[in-house]
C-alpha cells in the first residue's frame, strides 16, 4: 500500500497547470483567474475547458468533466487511483513509501516490477538485435520491409528480432546477471526437467505488447518460415500479463480514440500497425482470442464508441458476433465494417493506400443491425423459416441493450431493414427480456420496451414539465436572494459568493424574467469589477425589480431570541452555513435545468424524422442523464435511471 505520506506529498507537489499543460496548451483570457484550453476529454473547436491553479482544478463547460490534478490523470491517462499516485510520484522524483506491506506483498510487488525489468531489457535486446545484428538486419528487416513497415513504425511500437539460436538471449541475460527463475516467470526462457533451459522465441520477429501505461508485459513473436507453428508464438501468462485484460495497441491509440471518440478492433497485430501507417492511429487488437468484458471496459474509460472490423471469411464474423453483444451489454455503440474476402485490415490497408483505405472505412461502417440484417438476408431470402430465425437472431442482440429507449430505436430501424412489422418484433423482445427476467436478470428491463415505452416515457416527460418551470423559479429565485444578501460574503479566503455564483452559473440560462434581468444586472456590473447589493438594485432598478429586492431582503432567517431560549437550540445564522447553502443551490438549480433539457430532448427524439437523427437525440438524452444522475448524488436525490 502507498503510505498517506506519498499521497500527501503527491497532492502537495503537484500543480494542476503543469500536468494539464502536458496535453493541451492553456491560455488566459485578460487578467481571470481562469486558464483556457480545448477539452481534452471532447471534440471542439472554442475552449471551453478551464483550469483554477490557485484551487488546484480544472472543469469543462461542454462535457462537465472536472476534478483535480489525480483526476486528471486517472481520465486522461485511463489510470485507476493508485497507478495516478505512482505515476505523479515518479514524474515529480517523490520517493514511494509503501507501508503496512506484508512480508509477501512486499515480495510480490519486488517480482513485479523485476518482471517489468527484465521484460523492458528483453525488449531492448530483441531491438538491438534487429537494429545491428547481421542476422537481425538481413533476416528480420527484410522481412518488415517486406511488409511495408518504415522505420518510425518500428520504433513506434518497439519491434525486434530474436536470433536463431537457442539461448542467445539467455547468455545475454545470464551475463548481466538476471538470474533464470526471473527468466523463467517472465516467459523468456524455457525450463525443461533435467535443467535443460533455452530461450522461448528463437529465429522470430518480435512484437512487445505494452499496458496502457506503456510498460511491455509479454511478446508476440511471429515465425518467418512459411509452414512453421504456430504462426505467432506469445507469452504465457504472468504477474504482469493477464491476456484477457491486455488489448494490443491501447497504449499506442489511447489519445487517438478518445480525440476520435470511436475504437476500431481489429484482430492481429500487423493490422494495428497496418493501420497506423494508414494515418488511423486509433485502433486496437484482442490478438487473435475472442474479446472479454475487461478488455471493453478498458476501451470504455476512451470513448463509448466501438467499430469492428472484420475480415471477409464469413466464418470468421460468425465466430465474432458474440463480441458485438458484449459490447452493446456494456452499453457502448457498436458499428461493423467488413473487407472483402480474403483480405485483413492490414492487407487491404496497404492495397488501397491511405486516402482510399479511409474512406473505405466511412463509406462501408454500418451499424450492427444493418450488420446482421446483411449477414443472413441472403439465406433468409429463400426460405422463410431461416428469415424467421435471422429475426430472433437480430431482436436477441437488440435485447442485450441495457437501455430501454436505445432498444426502441433499434428495433424501429431493424423493422424497417427486415421489412417486418414492428409490433411483431417488440413482442419477441419482450419475449425474450421477459425471459431473461425470469431467469433473474432484473437489471436490463428495468424499463419496458418499445415504442410504447417511449410514449409512456415522454407522456410522463410532459406532465412533468408543467411545474418543471415552477421548479426552475424556485430556485433562481434562492440565487438572486442569495445574491443580493450575501454578494459580499467571502464563502472561502477572498472568494466572494456573488463571484462564485456568477461563475457557475454562468452557462445557466435564467427563465424567469425578472431574475434574468437581475442576474444580468449583476453579471454586467460584476465584469467591469462592481460588486452590487440590495441598495444599487432598489435605486436603479425597474419597479417590478424594486418589488422582487424588497421581497427577498426581508427573507433572512432571523429567528427570535425567545424562541432560541424556550428551546435551548442553537440555530446556526445562515452566514454561519453560506457555504453549504450556495452550493446546494447552485446543484439545484442545475438539477432542475438539466431535467427540462432531458423533457425537452425526448420530446424532439419523439418526432425525430429518421433514426440517425433519433440516434443522436438519444446520444444528448445519455450525457444529459449522466449529469442528472452525477447532480443527484450530489443532492442525495434518487433519480431512475
Ligand atoms: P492471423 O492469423 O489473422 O494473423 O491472426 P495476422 O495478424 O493476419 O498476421 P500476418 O499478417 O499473417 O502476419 C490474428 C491474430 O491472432 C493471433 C495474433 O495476435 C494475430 O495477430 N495469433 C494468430 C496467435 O496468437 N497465434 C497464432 O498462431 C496465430
Ligand atoms: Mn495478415
Amino acid at each position: 500500500m502507498i503510505s498517506k505520506k506519498t499521497i500527501q506529498d503527491v497532492q502537495d507537489r503537484v500543480d494542476i497547470e503543469d500536468i494539464v499543460s502536458d496535453v493541451v496548451t492553456l491560455k488566459r483570457k485578460g487578467s481571470g483567474k481562469y486558464l483556457w484550453a480545448c477539452c481534452p476529454f471532447h471534440d471542439e473547436k472554442t475552449p471551453s475547458f478551464s483550469v483554477t491553479p490557485d484551487r488546484g482544478i480544472y472543469k469543462c463547460f461542454g462535457c462537465g468533466k472536472a476534478g483535480d490534478s489525480i483526476n486528471f490523470v486517472m481520465d486522461h491517462d485511463g489510470l485507476n487511483y493508485v497507478e495516478a499516485i505512482r505515476h505523479l510520484a515518479t514524474r515529480y522524483g517523490i520517493e514511494i513509501i509503501e507501508d503496512e506491506q506484508t512480508d509477501s506483498q512486499l515480495e510480490e510487488q519486488n517480482e513485479r516490477d523485476s518482471l517489468y525489468i527484465i521484460l523492458n531489457y528483453a525488449k531492448d535486446y530483441f531491438q538491438d538485435q534487429l537494429l545491428n545484428s547481421d542476422e537481425g538486419k538481413s533476416i528480420g528487416g527484410s522481412y518488415f520491409s517486406e511488409r511495408g513497415f518504415t522505420k518510425q513504425t518500428i520504433e513506434k511500437f518497439e519491434l525486434g528480432y530474436s536470433v536463431d539460436a537457442w539461448d542467445g538471449f539467455l547468455k545475454e541475460a545470464l551475463a548481466n546477471a538476471y538470474n533464470e527463475d526471473i527468466l523463467e516467470k517472465a516467459g523468456l526462457i524455457v525450463r525443461k526437467e533435467g535443467d535443460k533451459k533455452y530461450d522461448r522465441f528463437r529465429g522470430r520477429v518480435i512484437f512487445p505488447i505494452h499496458n496502457v501505461t506503456g510498460k511491455v508485459v509479454a511478446f508476440g513473436a511471429r515465425t518467418l518460415k512459411k509452414d512453421d507453428k504456430p504462426k505467432y508464438l506469445n507469452s504465457p501468462e504472468s504477474d504482469v500479463y493477464h491476456k484477457g485484460k491486455i488489448l494490443y495497441g491501447l497504449y499506442q491509440a489511447k489519445n487517438a480514440i478518445r480525440q476520435e471518440d470511436n475504437c476500431f478492433l481489429v484482430e492481429g497485430y500487423t493490422d494495428v500497425i497496418s493501420l497506423h501507417q494508414s494515418d488511423v492511429e486509433n485502433v486496437v487488437s484482442s490478438s487473435g482470442t475472442s474479446l472479454t468484458e475487461e478488455q471493453i471496459k478498458q476501451i470504455s474509460r476512451f470513448s463509448q464508441n466501438i467499430t469492428v472490423l472484420f475480415d471477409g471469411d464469413a466464418a470468421g464474423i460468425r465466430a465474432s458476433l458474440r463480441g458485438i453483444d458484449m459490447i452493446l451489454e456494456a452499453g457502448m455503440n457498436v458499428r461493423v465494417v467488413v473487407f472483402p474476402e480474403g483480405d485483413d485490415p492490414d492487407s487491404y490497408s496497404r492495397k488501397l493506400g491511405t486516402s482510399a483505405f479511409k474512406a473505405y472505412l466511412s463509406d462501408n461502417v454500418v451499424d450492427f443491425i444493418s450488420f446482421k440484417t446483411g449477414l443472413y438476408a441472403e439465406e433468409s431470402a429463400k426460405d422463410p423459416l431461416k428469415k424467421a430465425q435471422s429475426i430472433k437472431e437480430i431482436v436477441s442482440t437488440i435485447a442485450k441493450i441495457p437501455d430501454g429507449i436505445k432498444r426502441a430505436i433499434y428495433i424501429k430501424e431493424s423493422s424497417k431493414l427486415l421489412e417486418m412489422d414492428e409490433s411483431v418484433l417488440v413482442a419477441e423482445l419482450n419475449k425474450i427480456l421477459i425471459s431473461e427476467r425470469r431467469k433473474g436478470d432484473k437489471k436490463r428491463i428495468e424499463e419496458s420496451t418499445g415504442e410504447q415505452m417511449l410514449e409512456e416515457l415522454i407522456g410522463e416527460q410532459e406532465v412533468k414539465e408543467i411545474d418543471q418551470n415552477g421548479l426552475i423559479k424556485i430556485q433562481e429565485r434562492e440565487s438572486i436572494r442569495l445574491l443580493i444578501n450575501y454578494g459580499f460574503n467571502e464563502i472561502e479566503e477572498e472568494y466572494k459568493l456573488s463571484d462564485y455564483l456568477l461563475e457557475e452559473l454562468e452557462e445557466v440560462e435564467f427563465v424567469t424574467p425578472v431574475y434574468l434581468e437581475i442576474f444580468e444586472i449583476f453579471k454586467k456590473k460584476l465584469a467591469g469589477g462592481e460588486v452590487i447589493d440590495s441598495d444599487y438594485l432598489l435605486a436603479n432598478g425597474s419597479k417590478e425589480i424594486k418589488n422582487e429586492v424588497i421581497g427577498l431582503m426581508t427573507e433572512r432567517w432571523e429567528i427570535s431570541p425567545n424562541w432560541k431560549e424556550k428551546y435551548h437550540i442553537h440555530i446556526p445564522h445562515e452566514n454561519e452555513l453560506l457555504e453549504t447553502v450556495v452550493f446546494t443551490n447552485v446543484a439545484r438549480l442545475k438539477f432542475r435545468v438539466i431535467q427540462k433539457l432531458i423533457s425537452e430532448n425526448l420530446v424532439k427524439m419523439k418526432s425525430a424524422k429518421d433514426a440517425s437523427e433519433q440516434e443522436r437525440l438519444f446520444m444528448i438524452h445519455s450525457e444529459l442523464k449522466k449529469s442528472e444522475i452525477e447532480l443527484a448524488k450530489v443532492l442525495g436525490i434518487v433519480v431512475s435511471r
